[in-house]
This record gives structure tokens, sequence and C-alpha cells, in this order.
């Protein structure tokens, strides 16, 4: 048996910010931003756009060239799609960012809209590792049901309707985007496709990124004024000496599991190494304790900045539809996060 990946899609919204356009409403720079994280600008979404809207245009995305289609027109996507989500067994979906609170998930607003009416369809709550560990959820129930056959993964945030855009120390850092997969159960078997997945969790430092208000620790009361809506709040040192930690021993524990017919995995066999992106040094420190050189990681933080959930998808469907993706590609992806969780899966294309 095998659980490959046959389709990837991504949907950004259009209203790009730059860090200048952010340095003219807060006391923030380009020189500093940049120089501490190395993102450029972040996308933003409208007011009227909800998680599941960003997670369901993925979506399309990723069925629709399961279904063969790739071009540009929309309503061939959406036909291709429309005949792809039909053969959808179940649906995952990451996110720190959902449509409603608590219930219903945002995969069932999802499937939906896309009309999946044959899927399961649930959340999940990993933080930025929420895709790491959505692929290897999804790739379970597959594996322990011979009646599900294909799954969407998605990760998806608005992470812009989250932020306290008067913390300079956080509002900086995040954008909004997803990314979505469609994996297929073969029979086959080959050594193809998702191999193996570490999942790991710290949670003595689920503090460490939080967000504090709305939930049944600590809920708004009848009322209150509220002044901030609900908001991450991060202790930016702390997560950053967990996810330079987090980075490096995921790639290294990866790179010493052994799969039977794969053989070593040793640098010069990894194609990519997609890591989740909150702060480009973090990935840098990684590689250079590593000794991995930057090249073979795939990095977009300039262009979108921190998208939590939504970053590994994204960059794995910009390498696919950017021909950067050859068949027998050795993929690894790290994530770290809010929980505090971390992880990595091993893919081979
Ligand atoms: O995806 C979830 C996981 N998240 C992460 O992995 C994030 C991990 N943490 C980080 O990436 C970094 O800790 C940050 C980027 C959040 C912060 O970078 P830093 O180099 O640790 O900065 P800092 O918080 O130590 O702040 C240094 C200085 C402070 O000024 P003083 O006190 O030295 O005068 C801050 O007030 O930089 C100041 N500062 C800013 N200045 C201009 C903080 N934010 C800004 C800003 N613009 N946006």
């Amino acid at each position: 048996m095998a659980i490959e990946i046959i389709g990837t899609g991504r949907a950004v919204p259009p209203k790009k910010v730059s860090n200048d356009d952010l340095a003219a409403l807060i006391d923030t720079s380009d020189e500093w931003i940049r120089s501490h994280t190395g993102i450029g600008n972040r996308h933003i979404a409208d007011e009227s756009v909800a998680c599941s809207d960003l997670a369901v245009e993925a979506a399309k995305n990723a069925l629709a060239m399961a279904g063969g289609y790739t071009g540009n027109d929309p309503d061939q996507r959406d036909k291709a799609a429309e005949q792809a989500a039909a053969a959808i067994d179940v649906i995952i979906l990451a996110t720190a960012t959902a449509d409603f609170f608590g219930t219903p998930s945002t995969a069932c607003v999802v499937q939906s809209k896309i009309g999946a009416l044959n899927a399961m369809a649930m959340d999940i709550t990993a933080g930025c590792t929420g895709f790491v560990y959505g692929l290897e959820t999804a790739s379970g129930l597959l594996s322990v049901n011979p009646l599900r056959k294909r799954a969407l993964v998605i990760g998806s945030e608005i992470l812009s309707k989250m932020t306290n855009w008067d913390d300079r120390g956080t509002c900086v850092l995040f954008g909004d985007g997803a990314g979505a997969v469609i994996i297929e159960k073969t029979l086959d078997n080959r050594e193809s496709g998702l191999l193996y997945s570490l999942l790991r969790a710290d949670g003595s430092g689920n503090e460490s990124l939080v967000m504090r208000r709305g939930g049944s620790r600590n809920p708004y009361k009848k009322g209150e004024v509220v002044d901030t809506g609900i908001c991450i709040e991060m202790n930016g040192q702390e997560v950053y000496n967990f996810a330079v930690k987090a980075i490096t021993d995921t790639l290294e524990t990866l790179m010493k599991t052994k799969i039977e017919g794969l053989g070593d995995i040793s640098i010069e066999r990894i194609a990519r190494i997609i890591p989740h992106q909150a702060n480009a040094r973090i990935v840098q420190a990684a590689a250079k304790r590593l000794r991995i050189p930057i090249e073979k990681f795939y990095l977009n933080i300039e262009e979108y900045a921190n998208t939590s959930s939504a970053t590994i998808p994204i960059a794995l469907d910009e390498l696919n539809r950017s021909g950067q993706l050859n068949k027998g590609d050795l993929i690894l992806t790290v994530g770290f996060g809010g929980g505090l969780t971390y992880g990595g899966n091993i893919i081979i294309i």
C-alpha cells in the first residue's frame, strides 16, 4: 500500500501588505523586520473572508489537479473540482483560526462548499505543525479502512483577524493563506508517497504561544467590555529557542529513520526540505547546526510571512506548480508551533 499525493493547491489573498506599509501604521521598519525575520510582505484577507473561504479555494485547486485540470479557467477548474470532490472520503483541516469557535468545524463548512458529500470532516489543532499532523492523521484514516481511498488535507489561516495590531512584536510576523493536498491510497507496494511521519509535542510550553481569551479557561463574561479580540500572545525568545531545537531534532531523526527499500537519507538524497517558516533565522540556525546547505530549504517567508498551518502546503504547491518536484524526489517537511508541537514527514514524490 502507498499513500500518494495526487493534487496540490493554494489560495492567498490578493492584498499584499509590505513592511513599509506596516511602518506607516506602527513603530517598526522594513530594516528591523527583514533583519530579524526575513519577512518582506504578508497577504491579508478582506474583512468578509473567513478561514473556510481560503480553504475552499485551495481545496478546489488541489481537487482540480487530482482530476487532471491545472489550467486557469475558473469554470473548468470548478467542474473538475466538483467531480473530484465526490470521491473524497476524508477531509482534515488544520487551523488555529477556525470560522467558528468550537463548533461547527471549518472542515464541515468546506465539505459543504465543495460538495464532498461522501467525506467525513474534522479540524485538528496543532498550531503551525497542523499540516504535518494532518497528513499523518489522514493517511492513518485511509490505511485502517479498506473503503476509504482519498483524503483532502488542508492548512488554512486568517491570522490577521487574531493579531493584536498594537503589539509590534507579533503583528509584523503573520499572514493569511491556505494550502491543500489530495492524497490517494494505492494498493501497489511502492516506496513512494508519504512514507513516515514524526509527530511530537511538548505541552509544558503551552503558554508560550497562546490565544488566552474566549475558551473555557478564560471566557468572555457578560457585561465585560472587550478592548481586544481573541489574539495571539507569544513569548518570542522562548518559542525561538524551542523552534531551532525542534527543527534540528526533527530533521536529525528523520534522516536517521530506516525505511525498507529507501536506503540512507543522506543530505545528497534529499531533494528539498520544506520547513515551517516563522522566521528565516530559525531555519538558517538549524541548517548551520546540521551542516545542510541552506539552498536545500524552500523558503518563501519573504512573500507570505508566517501563515502557520498553511505554510508547508503553500510551499508544496508552489514547488509542484513551478515544475520543481520530480518523480522520485525525496522531500522532508518540518513544522513547529503552538502547543507546543513539532514534527515532520518523509515524502517521495
Ligand atoms: O510559528 C509559530 C512559532 N513562532 C516562532 O517561531 C517565532 C519565534 N520568535 C522569533 O522569531 C523572534 O523571537 C521574534 C522575531 C518574535 C523577535 O525577534 P528578537 O530578535 O527575539 O527580538 P526581541 O523580541 O528580543 O526584541 C528586540 C528589540 C526590542 O527592543 P529593545 O527592548 O531591545 O529596545 C523590541 O522592542 O526589538 C524590538 N522590536 C521591534 N522593533 C521594531 C520587537 N518587535 C519589533 C518590531 N519593529 N516589529
